[in-house]
């Protein structure tokens, strides 16, 4: 496993001198990790690689990382069985969190696409419940499909590499983890004026909810909407569809104008500066 880590860690620091991720398996791309496939073993892995960092906040991020999926477990959400392995790499530190690699049908979006009415309704019922009752002020969900699967009948949550979890208030994750994906013009401001309100929607069940029902507009599920809203609305101050229309487009709006500064800092640091650009970014998102 290690071997084959590494040697994954070898190819993703090739693409980000190239800016070209053509030879990695790329099944995901985070705001702070990459989620490559990797088959070793006769087993199929899903890794999730961390920005570089010190030792130092590689410790930190690990001590985290293990208190949010015991918070996590103790809140009544499974997450996906997850390892951290971290070794050295360009000059610093690079966390790899490896996961079982779930079949494409076991991801929530996949799923939910191929279920009727009823079938989606018992999946959306426990989802809602879980989201409802698991997110507090102190512990934080991104809670949309995208980031759950259903396994054996079971829901899973997967997206556990971004640590949300507060005590008195502040973050227990070092938010410069975001923050160094921003182009460095954006970092300060984001950093002082709009990063606890962007997080703040994880800590708020109404906040969760309205984010994991504008998500099904992204994923093309919108058709489920209903079904949401209406279990939704059993747990929280009722959410309309234009609310959620609303959220969506400002969300997209937001992303993409993000995504945009983030490819022109990548042009930048490869080829005007010359340097590696540490993230692997997406093509075009059709929305
Ligand atoms: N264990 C897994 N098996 C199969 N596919 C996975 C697995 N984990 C993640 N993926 C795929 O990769 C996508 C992104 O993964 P994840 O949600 O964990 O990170 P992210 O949202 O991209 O990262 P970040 O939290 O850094 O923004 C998922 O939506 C899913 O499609
Ligand atoms: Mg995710």
């Amino acid at each position: 496993m290690m071997d084959a880590l590494q040697s994954l860690e070898e190819d993703v620091q090739r693409a980000f001198r190239s800016g070209d991720a053509g030879h990695l398996d790329v099944l995901g791309y985070g705001e702070i990790s990459s989620v490559l496939g990797l088959d070793t073993g006769g087993k199929r892995y899903a890794c999730k690689r961390l920005p570089t960092m010190s030792e130092q906040q590689a410790a930190a991020y690990e001590d985290c990382l293990e208190r949010y999926l015991h918070a996590l477990s103790s809140a009544g959400i499974h997450p996906l069985e997850s390892t951290l392995h971290t070794f050295p790499a360009d000059g610093g530190f690079a966390p790899w969190c490896v996961q079982p690699r779930l079949r494409e049908e076991e991801l929530l979006p996949v799923y939910l696409g191929n279920c009727d009415e009823d079938e989606a309704a018992a999946v959306i019922s426990p989802l809602v419940q879980s989201i409802a009752h698991a997110v507090t002020p102190e512990l934080g969900l991104d809670s949309q499909v995208s980031n759950w699967a259903c396994v054996d009948g079971r829901l899973v949550y997967l997206d556990i590499t971004t640590p949300l979890m507060r005590e008195d208030g502040k973050e227990l994750l070092d938010t410069s983890m975001f923050i160094a994906s921003l182009p460095w013009l954006l970092r300060k401001p984001v950093q002082r004026f709009l990063l606890k309100e962007i997080l703040d929607t994880y800590y708020r069940p109404r906040g969760a909810l309205l984010d994991a029902a504008a998500n099904l507009h992204k994923e093309r599920l919108g058709y489920l909407l209903p079904t949401f809203l209406e279990e939704a609305n059993a747990h929280v101050t009722p959410l309309r569809a234009e609310e959620v229309e609303r959220f969506y487009r400002q969300d997209a709006v937001m992303w993409s104008a993000l995504q945009t500064t983030r490819r022109v800092d990548r042009f930048w640091q490869l080829r005007v500066r010359k340097r590696a650009y540490p993230f692997l970014l997406p093509g075009r998102i059709v929305r």
